[in-house]
């Protein structure tokens, strides 16, 4: 099963809610590739993954290097990656002119080993031919959406852009979840958008809710997933209940 984790809107717990959910499932004992589509390369980071001349997602997206070569494994038992690297980036200006140019992704998928259960692919925040690329791919999508102010703003552009991926490319995309990322029980806010989103979405935001936990912005320093970094806290507990509903959701 490959899930996307999309949304165009800029740090909202995308690569945070990747890497935290595979690593769950991961230690739950089913093998998880995680694939880092992001030039800004956050997911491979939080990993521990800082550069060192390892073959990247650049390499299979640009140069058709097979997906397979440039799986690498974690510390974490079961969980793999594919790192990802800055010039990806280039992938704006070199993949337009190319055929089957939304495609590129999804081919390469086609050549992963069939062990794993579960690949889980970090998109960019934007719904350029990058993010275009993981919505074909993928069979499920993961939205994380911020309790903050803003929060459904651009939610139905997203909305569009399946539709239309839905149409022209991939007709089985299916829609895993809306994911409530940081909230903070503090603010009134926090807690309205909750309540929106359940109102928008009652069928596809999941009961579990991610709170706002400095463990959480911590663990990516010590290229650790949180529920390794600090298994017992808030934001460990909250990665493991949503992993569990995913795995419901089927
Ligand atoms: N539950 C949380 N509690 C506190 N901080 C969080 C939480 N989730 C994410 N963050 C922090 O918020 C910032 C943005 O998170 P993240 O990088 O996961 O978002 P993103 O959507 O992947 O961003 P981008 O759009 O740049 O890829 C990071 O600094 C991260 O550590
Ligand atoms: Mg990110």
């Amino acid at each position: 099963m490959i899930y996307a984790v999309a949304n165009q809107k800029g740090g909202v717990g995308k690569t945070t809610s990747t890497v935290n959910i595979a690593a769950c499932l991961a230690d739950s004992g089913a093998r998880v590739l995680l694939v880092d589509l992001d030039p800004q390369a956050n997911a491979s980071s939080g990993l521990g993954f800082r550069g060192g001349g390892a073959p990247t997602i650049a390499d299979v997206i640009l140069d058709g290097l097979p997906l397979r070569e440039a799986i690498q494994h974690t510390a974490i038992p079961n969980l793999d990656i594919v790192v990802s690297e800055p010039d990806l980036a280039s992938a704006a200006v070199e993949l337009p002119g190319r055929e089957h140019r939304e495609r590129i992704l999804a081919e390469a998928l086609a050549d992963v080993p069939p062990d794993y259960a579960y690949v889980f692919i970090d998109c960019p925040p934007s719904l350029d031919l990058l993010a275009v690329n993981a919505l074909t791919a993928a069979d499920r999508l993961i939205i994380p959406v911020q309790c903050e102010y803003f929060a459904l703003e651009g939610l139905s552009r997203l909305m569009d852009t399946i539709t239309a991926v839905r149409a022209r490319l991939n007709p089985d995309l299916g829609l895993a979840g809306l994911l409530l990322t940081m909230h903070d029980t503090r603010t009134r806010v926090s807690g309205d958008v909750i309540t929106e989103v359940r109102r928008h979405f009652p069928d596809a935001a999941y009961a579990t809710v991610i709170p706002r936990n400095v463990r959480i912005t911590e663990a990516p320093s010590y290229g650790e997933p949180v529920t390794r970094y600090d298994p017992s806290c808030a934001g460990s507990q909250a990665y493991i209940a949503v992993a569990k509903e995913i795995v419901a959701r089927g």
